[in-house]
């Protein structure tokens, strides 16, 4: 086991402090590794990118430390603790957040401890998914005025990655107010600069069932953690508000695959009822989530390290 895991001799040698810079070095070298990888994949961006590399690399720095410091995962695991820990899943907790549909008596959706795991994903691997998904990205976002917008942005990676490199109204909605308020003072520390046009990232601290997404042309959905109503619950939403040809990406996929385009669902198709025809774009059987009736057909899966997994699964749905 010692063999397994470095550091972990030292810590049975009775020797913490050599423990302790063992981590620090091996964390320092991933974020050395992780710069670097931004620094490539953002050089092969093609000509004409708004990509602001200075501030991306500062945002990744400040996060990236940020994210190190025990403070910084003691606030985290208190508010969870809070809002979401004492009354057991489906009490809910206090706050001023609502969530509606399937809450209880206080009208929250009972979370549980799990749909609050932290982890974070590097910029490179955001760029490959977004790469894989070709000119479908191109085109949802080719709209003026569309906008990027994150559920469960935690403290503001995925939204920052948006509005650094492409220069899109990027926005991030974030349940937990410690992770919201980071992502705040990060944002707000960053070099100002960017070519005329190219919008800021905004955050809003709630539930992301509360928000409107009807302007979005792509929405990724940080759900690698979530309950599975509360996935649910989200790619019904998505279902409801999203125009045709809007992507989603997410870490998981399950519940966007079998969502039921919502003209679909209320002519009774989904409570056995055959799909009508023509319904769904069209796109019949389209990789694994185009079936008739469907809301959603999937157009990339992708594998990409991120902080829990060498090999995430990342899939690309459209709304059709
Ligand atoms: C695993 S984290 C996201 C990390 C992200 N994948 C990344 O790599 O940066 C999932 C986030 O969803 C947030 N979340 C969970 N339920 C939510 C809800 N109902 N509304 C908004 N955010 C929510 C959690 O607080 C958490 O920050």
């Amino acid at each position: 086991m010692a063999e397994d895991l470095p550091g972990l001799e030292a810590l049975e040698e009775g020797c913490p402090s050599e423990l302790a810079a063992r981590v620090r070095a091996a964390r320092a070298a991933k974020l050395e590794a992780d710069v670097a990888a931004m620094q490539r994949a953002a050089a092969g961006l093609p000509p004409g990118t708004p990509v602001r590399c200075a501030a991306l690399e500062a945002a990744v720095r400040e996060l990236a430390a940020r994210e190190q410091r025990l403070g910084f995962h003691a606030r985290l695991a208190a508010e969870v603790a809070e809002r979401f820990g004492t009354c057991g899943a489906g009490e809910g907790a206090a706050g001023a957040m609502r969530s509606p549909n399937g809450g209880n008596s206080t009208g929250q959706l009972p979370y549980s401890l799990d749909n609050f795991a932290y982890g974070s994903t590097p910029y490179a691997t955001w760029l490959k998914v977004l790469s894989a998904a070709g000119d479908a990205v191109e085109a949802a976002m080719a709209t003026a005025g569309r906008e990027y917008v994150v559920w469960g942005s935690s403290c503001g990676w995925l939204v920052l990655y948006g509005a650094l490199t492409y220069g899109w109204r990027s926005r991030g909605v974030e349940i937990l107010a410690c992770l919201h308020e980071t992502a705040v003072q990060v944002a707000a520390q960053l070099p100002a600069g960017g070519p005329p046009g190219s919008a800021a990232a905004s955050f809003r601290c709630g539930d992301l069932l509360l928000d409107d997404v009807s302007g979005a042309g792509l929405v990724l959905l940080a759900d690698q953690c979530w309950d599975p109503q509360l996935a649910a619950a989200a790619a019904a939403k998505l279902g409801r508000e999203l125009l045709q040809g809007a992507l989603c990406v997410s870490y998981s996929g399950a519940a966007l695959e079998t969502v039921m385009a919502p003209e679909v669902a209320e002519a009774g198709s989904v409570s056995g009822g055959e799909p009508r025809e023509g319904m769904g774009g069209g796109a019949d059987e389209v990789g694994s989530g185009g079936g008739k009736g469907r809301a959603f057909e999937e157009v990339a899966v992708v594998r990409a390290p991120v902080s829990w997994a060498e090999a995430q699964p990342f899939r690309v749905f459209r709304r059709l």
